[in-house]
């Protein structure tokens, strides 16, 4: 089989034929040296992290998967649950309604930025932090007690097993939250949010707070490469429609105001947390999750940011690269 130009048998700087694991493998040790950036400080429970764990982890549509370093290493999901959330609430309460609350449209701000629209009176995106408590509204008003505990059950079948929330970082950010109990209150009289301030919080810092590991976010997000069904499994998360708007909103606003940057060098949809991961979906190929909680003015993990870059450079992954081959790599490389 012909290679890319992109393949690590014509990349210098991997070995010839040694496999998709040891691009993997390099990415982690080039990267590795890089401890620059600082915990999540203002999330007391976060700055308790071990600033050192790095772990890459990709899973394929076909269901293999391709780990390195701490990619078993649990921390809290934090805001790459917008997204599954997002998704979620395009289900149960339909586009119209959802649209009818928040925008699709990047805002060029910082994900904690207190600013609505103009033009509309609502968020910009669900990606942001007023947004994304729009989002949790939404939620908390279409199921009421039942809102947590579906959201944990889709969270956890796009994962292929059942997550958890790390009760300390929950309390420390329920107790600690006041710029997002202002947005909340602001999005109450904007009439964005309809459901009860306490109640939308409460599910916003819980789903924040589910513990995944490097492994899990790219089984979450090989699942929705795969258009909703987890590939492992076999078990349907998401429905397409949802999926397919996710994504979108995933590529144009994931990575806040590091989102045109990302889309130009990285270009894949994408979301990155506070707790230090970022997930990265190639559509219909790839989950790929990375992990290191150092992070850069913006709030994304600088460690997951340079490795994100050196694997669709060394796999040609981004969407508009024509070599662009994602999966069909593993099968290059006789898996
Ligand atoms: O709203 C917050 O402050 C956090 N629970 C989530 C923020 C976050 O992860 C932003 N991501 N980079």
């Amino acid at each position: 089989m012909a290679m890319s130009p992109h393949a690590p048998a014509e990349n210098p700087s991997t070995p010839s034929g040694y496999g998709f694991e040891l691009v993997v493998q390099h990415t982690l040790e080039r990267v590795r040296g890089d401890t620059s950036g600082e915990l999540a400080g203002y999330i007391p429970e976060l700055a308790r992290v071990d600033p050192e764990r790095f772990g890459i982890s990709v899973v394929s549509v076909e269901g293999e998967v391709v780990s390195a370093g701490d990619a078993e290493v649990p921390f809290t999901i934090q805001s790459i649950s917008k997204a599954f959330a997002f998704c979620l609430a395009l289900e149960i309460a339909g586009r119209d309604k959802v649209l009818s609350r928040v925008g699709v449209e990047p805002s060029g701000d910082a994900f904690n930025a207190i600013v609505f629209d103009p033009h509309t009176n609502r968020p910009f995106n669900p990606m942001v932090n007023a947004g994304a408590i729009t989002v949790s509204g939404l939620i908390a008003e279409e199921l009421g007690a039942d809102a947590f505990p579906m959201v944990l059950d889709r969270f956890s079948a796009a994962a292929g097993r059942s997550l958890s929330v790390d009760e300390a970082v929950y309390s420390s950010e329920a107790a600690t939250g006041h710029r997002n109990r202002g947005i909340a209150h602001l999005l109450t009289s904007a009439g964005a949010l309809v459901a009860d301030v306490d109640a939308t919080l409460d599910l916003y810092f819980r789903q924040c707070s589910i513990l995944v590991t490097a492994s899990d976010l790219a089984r979450m997000g090989a699942t929705l490469a795969n258009i909703g069904e987890n590939p492992l499994t076999g078990s349907a998360a998401f429905s397409v429609e949802a999926v397919r708007a996710t994504l979108a909103v995933m590529f144009t606003c994931g990575m806040y105001n590091f989102a045109g940057n990302w889309a130009f060098d990285v270009g894949v949809p994408a979301k990155s947390g506070v707790g230090g991961g970022i997930l990265g979906v190639v559509n219909r190929q790839l989950g790929i999750a990375t992990y290191s909680p150092r992070l850069d003015a913006k709030g994304n993990s600088v460690r997951g940011i340079a490795a994100f870059r050196e694997l669709a450079e060394e796999l040609g992954l981004h969407l508009f690269d024509p070599t662009n081959r994602g999966s069909a790599m593993l099968t290059a490389f006789g898996r």
